[in-house]
């Protein structure tokens, strides 16, 4: 299995996408090609796989994974935003597809390359972005530097349940004002410089939830997650799954609530009079998050939180 990347709940993806020969799939965040490269297997021969991921890298590193199934099964990989589904599969030329994956979150390539900047145990530029070559995303270091305190605070207490929200958002604009945020270990040190001089053993790492959080907001990945959703399943014949692995509650929380809402169940909300609800598309077969075993999350310690759920396009 290549290093890129591990694929999680593999086998439990496959099962839920109900596979076979000549199937048409969409796999929305291809990464290294780990679950594309085994889905590919099932729906040959004479499969359809389309494949979609922002970042450049994963696009070249899964033409080399699926460079030896392509001559079974139709591989279309496009470098886009999976919040563009629908277009991406019109473009294609095809009206309906028999399932979607979307495996939410960053790979493994990103999190561990340095000058990605995803990560606070590497040196790197503060930079988060998923697609770098979309110079219209303001990075993680733009943010930064240019968010209004008051802002800064409610990202890492929203998107990371940062307790420490306000305290860090203040450390931040008061070292900005002297010198500009550039690199992962300025963020580290103005997080660190919010904390009691010592951290007890087995906590996790002080700047856990401020690089995660901004990790969030850099690539609004909460806001596109929901567009995705709703274009995956308008894209779905009747019969297609619809199978979506997150690993944030907040993400978990969205697709809950967006498979309820699109099956025609009550869905959360605030608000006293929720607005009517539409005809219902989508059946959803998981009553309840599908995690993975002890075993796998042994072997990929990146597995621990996430959470399958899958949902069927009505006829
Ligand atoms: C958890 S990894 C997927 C790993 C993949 N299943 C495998 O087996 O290697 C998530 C991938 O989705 C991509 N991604 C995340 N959000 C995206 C979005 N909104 N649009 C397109 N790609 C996205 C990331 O760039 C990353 O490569």
């Amino acid at each position: 299995m290549s290093a890129y990347h591990k694929p999680v709940l593999l086998a439990e993806c496959l099962e839920a996408l109900n596979l076979a020969p000549g199937r048409r799939v969409v796999d929305g965040t291809l990464g290294g090609g780990g679950h594309a490269r085994a889905i590919a297997e099932k729906i040959a021969p004479g499969g359809i796989l389309i494949a979609l991921d922002q970042d450049a890298d994963a696009i070249a590193e899964a033409t080399k994974t699926l460079a030896d199934v392509s001559d079974a099964v139709s591989v279309r990989l496009r470098q886009t935003n999976f919040a563009e589904i629908a277009g991406a599969v019109a473009a294609e030329g095809i009206a309906g597809v028999d399932g979607v994956l979307l495996d939410l979150g960053v790979s493994s390539h990103q999190l561990d390359t340095a000058d990605r900047g995803f990560a606070f145990r590497y040196v790197g530029p503060l930079d988060m972005r998923m697609n770098r070559d979309d110079s219209d995303t303001p990075t993680a270091a733009d943010l930064v530097n240019m968010l209004p305190e008051a802002q800064l605070a409610r990202i890492f207490f929203e998107y990371g349940e940062e307790s420490r929200s306000r305290r860090i958002a203040a450390e931040i604009v008061t070292r900005r004002r002297t010198k500009p945020f550039v690199t992962t270990e300025d963020l580290v040190d103005a997080v660190r410089g919010t904390m009691p001089l010592r951290t007890r053993a087995g906590e996790i790492h002080p700047a856990t939830k401020v690089f995660q959080a901004l990790r969030i907001a850099v690539n609004k990945e909460l806001e596109v997650l929901e567009t995705a959703l709703r274009g995956a399943a308008s894209v779905l014949a009747p019969g297609g799954r619809l199978v979506v692995m997150s690993y944030h509650s907040l993400e978990d929380r969205i697709v809950k609530n967006i498979f309820a809402e699109l099956s025609g169940k009550r869905v959360e909300t605030d608000l006293p009079d929720p607005t009517p609800r539409a005809e219902p598309i989508l059946t959803v077969l998981t009553k309840k998050p599908v995690a993975p075993t002890d075993t796998e999350t042994r072997a990929n310690p990146r597995a621990r939180s996430a959470k399958l759920r899958v949902a069927e396009r009505r006829g």
